[in-house]
């Protein structure tokens, strides 16, 4: 696991395998350069130019740079034009950092480095605090240097992993820096746990695993923890959650975790996750091509759990509420049927259409539950619902649906630092009739002729959160496999737990 090491020696001093600068797009090759380029490689500024350098965003650059008798990296990381560049436009300054800051994390994995030394870039330019710059950068060295590799036995054939990021501080705002690091190491291994929880494939990752993974993140955080079992899902009349998980020799779960703030008054916000850690489409059974990446539809449930953690780690001054429905949706002589009637928490039935349409059956009774027991102040979802999002909005946002505006510009500024970019998709009243059914309160699956699938979604679950603000994401298209994400590889990504985050911690 990568390590942070803060220093107030210059970069240039420093031991480290490479050096890393990040370069202004359009920037001069002024003093600091020019005494770079003697100790190191006298040829650098023709160097750069013969090679295009201009310091666009995400341009590289990397040099064997020689000192005394030892090779020396240098990496050259452009960061475009900072808070105005188009990227950091649409997906936000911090974003723009933490990816600037991954780029490098894969130079020295090309050039199998273990360490690497870099000066934070200026704040200013991205119009953001010297702590959220450190707090960016460090989450996107962690992300970069997450591998997927439990299972790998020989892992010198693996890639090379940075072990070592030193940043080297400015004495007149170490204080802030080191606050931003040490929060940013804060996000940067949660998502990484939850990466991993998500990475693990359903032999090794069931609905139990889940719950035992959920008690250590409660003792480790002082958090309530409460797991309801299958007798007692059935007990409590959570027909959705039981109907889902019957056809699995695992059991399903609803797991609970709270965080007090201690203060009087402070507003209640509650977090709820699908935890589906296999989906087999049920007797709907889902074709080759779609099924084999199904251990990723618990990543809602992981995001949910990390992101308390982090929260009550940060103390902010709100209470949260966890909630993780688990099961896992199978094919067998138990199985639930196409066509089936149940009844959930709230006390409304629906008629199974497709048994593939099980995300929304598990979490409508944890937002019923979560709505009634807990009275939240609001109620954020995050669930990989729908293959449908990702044909609306392609893998670089998650599909946002409310029918609260001011919700939805929370959310949204919580999209902008945290580098989860959402979408907001349709949410409206006249859609609701397309999950109404002849024999039950609700189907499903929704009327076909419709299409909008997130939609669909999301209609149907407006049925069990009763007056609570409410938001869904689907994050469907961002959860596994996103190409051309510096900080990714191939896998799960961590996303929706930094929008959590910052969701929480921005509330007023
Ligand atoms: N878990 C899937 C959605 C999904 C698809 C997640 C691809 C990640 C990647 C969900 O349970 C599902 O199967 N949804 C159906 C809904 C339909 C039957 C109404 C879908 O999207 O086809
Ligand atoms: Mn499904
Ligand atoms: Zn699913």
């Amino acid at each position: 696991m990568m390590k942070c090491t803060v220093t107030s020696k210059v970069v240039m001093d420093q031991k480290a395998g490479a050096l890393l600068f990040f370069v202004k797009e359009g920037f001069k090759f002024d003093k600091e350069l020019t005494s770079l380029a003697k100790t190191y490689f006298p040829p650098l500024k023709e160097h750069m130019q013969n090679a295009k350098f201009e310091g666009k965003y995400g341009q590289r650059l990397v040099i064997q740079g020689i000192n005394g008798d030892k090779v020396q990296y240098l990496f050259f990381v452009g960061l475009g034009l900072g808070k105005k560049d188009k990227f950091a436009l649409t997906f936000g300054p911090q974003e723009l950092v933490r990816r600037v800051t991954a780029h490098a994390v894969r130079m020295a994995e090309n050039a199998k480095l273990t360490s690497m030394a870099l000066e934070l870039p200026e704040a200013a330019f991205f119009g953001i605090t010297i702590q959220e710059v450190a707090e960016s950068c460090t989450v996107g060295a962690l992300l970069a240097s997450y591998s997927f590799n439990q299972f790998i036995t020989n892992k010198d054939e693996h890639a090379v992993l940075l072990e070592e990021l030193i940043i080297s501080v400015d004495a007149k705002n170490s204080k802030e820096c080191k606050t931003g690091i040490e929060s940013g190491e804060l996000i940067g291994h949660a998502l990484n746990r939850a990466r991993h929880w998500i990475d693990l494939p359903a032999n090794k990752m069931t609905p139990h695993t889940m719950v035992k993974n959920a008690q250590e993140i409660a003792k480790k955080h002082d958090l309530k923890i409460t797991v309801f079992d299958e007798k007692k899902v059935e007990e409590l009349g959570m027909g959705g959650l039981k109907a889902v998980g019957m056809g699995s020799q695992h059991d399903p779960h609803l797991i609970i975790l709270e965080y007090k703030c201690g203060k009087k008054n402070a507003p209640t916000l509650a977090l709820v996750g699908k935890g589906i850690t296999f989906d087999s489409g049920g007797l709907n059974l889902k074709p080759t091509g779609y099924i084999e990446t199904m251990k990723e539809d618990m990543a809602g449930a992981a995001s949910v759990i990390n992101a308390i953690a982090v929260l009550s780690e940060m103390q902010v001054p709100v209470n949260v509420i966890a909630t993780a429905a688990m099961a896992e949706n199978m094919v067998s002589g138990h199985a639930n049927h196409p066509g089936d009637i149940i009844t959930f928490y709230n006390g409304k039935t629906a008629v199974v259409g497709n048994t593939d349409a099980e995300g929304r059956l598990v979490l409508a009774d944890a937002l019923a539950y979560t709505t009634k027991h807990y009275n939240p102040d609001a109620i954020i979802d995050v669930a990989t619902l729908t293959g449908a999002v990702s044909h609306a909005v392609g893998p670089f946002f998650n599909g946002m649906l409310t029918q609260d505006d001011k919700l939805a510009l929370r959310v949204e500024a919580a999209a902008k630092t945290s580098g989860d970019a959402v979408w907001r998709l349709p949410l409206i009243d006249e859609y609701k009739v397309m999950v109404k059914s002849d024999v039950a309160d609700l189907c499903n699956d929704g009327k076909t002729k419709y299409f909008a699938g997130p939609t669909n979604g999301a209609c149907f679950l407006s049925n069990f959160v009763g007056e609570t603000p409410w938001v869904h994401i689907d994050m469907a298209s961002t959860a596994f496999d996103v190409p051309d994400v510096p900080y990714v590889r191939t896998g799960a990504t961590g996303s929706s737990i930094r929008l959590l985050i910052d969701f929480v911690r921005q509330w007023k």
